[in-house]
């Protein structure tokens, strides 16, 4: 009798593991890669601080033009780090929005020379985005393309040193398959919402089981990314 309870309760587990995982919730994503938190790191408040007024500019745009809900200011100061530790010359972003991440990213393309070419289908906010990076002073380093990102894709040049994916989540797949063999090797590819996998099964086993690529995923707060370096 009491084999059978711990049977019961065993197989009752297991079927809420495998409902959360179809899911894409609480534990079951973890198990598609390793996850690093910054849980702790994450509350503290000391905010980046800028050296030189051109930083300045810019840090006081994206103060102006956040909003809570969007992209996590910790989400972009770790892409501006990560421009700067690899020397980024060549940056993609898939989804621009009002520029708030690419603001972050050119941070980094201004100590490094490189330059951003950003992907947005509306062109409403591909044009809020260009104020905001005229009023950033970084119309120099920022370059905005309008349209559906699966076709101006196409004509990116490489080698990219860092590809960010943060658009639509069905069309992942496609745009990593455009992508990534014009990411160099030792270049980086970032996914937002990597701890949604449902919304993107196939692109999550993509950057999962190609061996080409390690990856890993961070939570920042409620943000999680996935990070792939192409190994080669
Ligand atoms: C989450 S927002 C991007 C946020 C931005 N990366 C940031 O962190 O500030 C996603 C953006 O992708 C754009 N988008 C959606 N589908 C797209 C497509 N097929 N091509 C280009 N942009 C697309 C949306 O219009 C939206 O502005």
């Amino acid at each position: 009798m009491k084999l059978i309870k711990y049977l019961a309760v065993f197989l009752l587990v297991i079927a809420i593991s495998a409902f959360c995982f179809a899911l894409g919730w609480g534990f079951g994503y973890k198990g598609y890669f390793g996850w690093i938190r910054s849980k702790d790191y994450a509350s503290l408040p000391k905010p980046s601080l800028a050296e030189t007024g051109a930083e300045k500019r810019i840090l006081s745009v994206l103060h102006d033009i956040h909003s809570p809900g969007q992209a996590d200011p910790l989400l972009g100061r770790f892409l501006r780090i990560l421009v700067e530790a690899v020397n980024a010359k060549n940056v993609v972003e898939i989804g621009t929005s009002n520029g708030y991440s690419a603001l972050w990213i050119s941070l980094g393309l201004r100590a490094t020379g490189g330059k951003l070419i950003t992907h947005e289908i509306m062109p409403d906010r591909a044009a809020t985005a260009r104020s905001n990076f005229e009023r950033a002073g970084v119309e120099d380093i920022v370059t905005v393309v309008v349209g559906d990102a699966h076709q101006t894709i196409t004509a990116v040049e490489g080698p990219i040193d860092i590809l960010f994916i943060d658009a639509e989540k069905s069309g992942y797949f496609d745009y990593l398959n455009k992508l990534l063999p014009k990411v160099r090797p030792g270049g980086l590819i970032l996914a937002d919402s990597a701890n949604k996998p449902s919304l993107f099964p196939d692109f999550i086993k993509a950057i999962t089981t190609d061996q080409n690529l390690e990856t890993i995923g961070l939570e920042m707060r409620s943000i999680g990314i996935s990070l792939s370096l192409k190994k080669r």
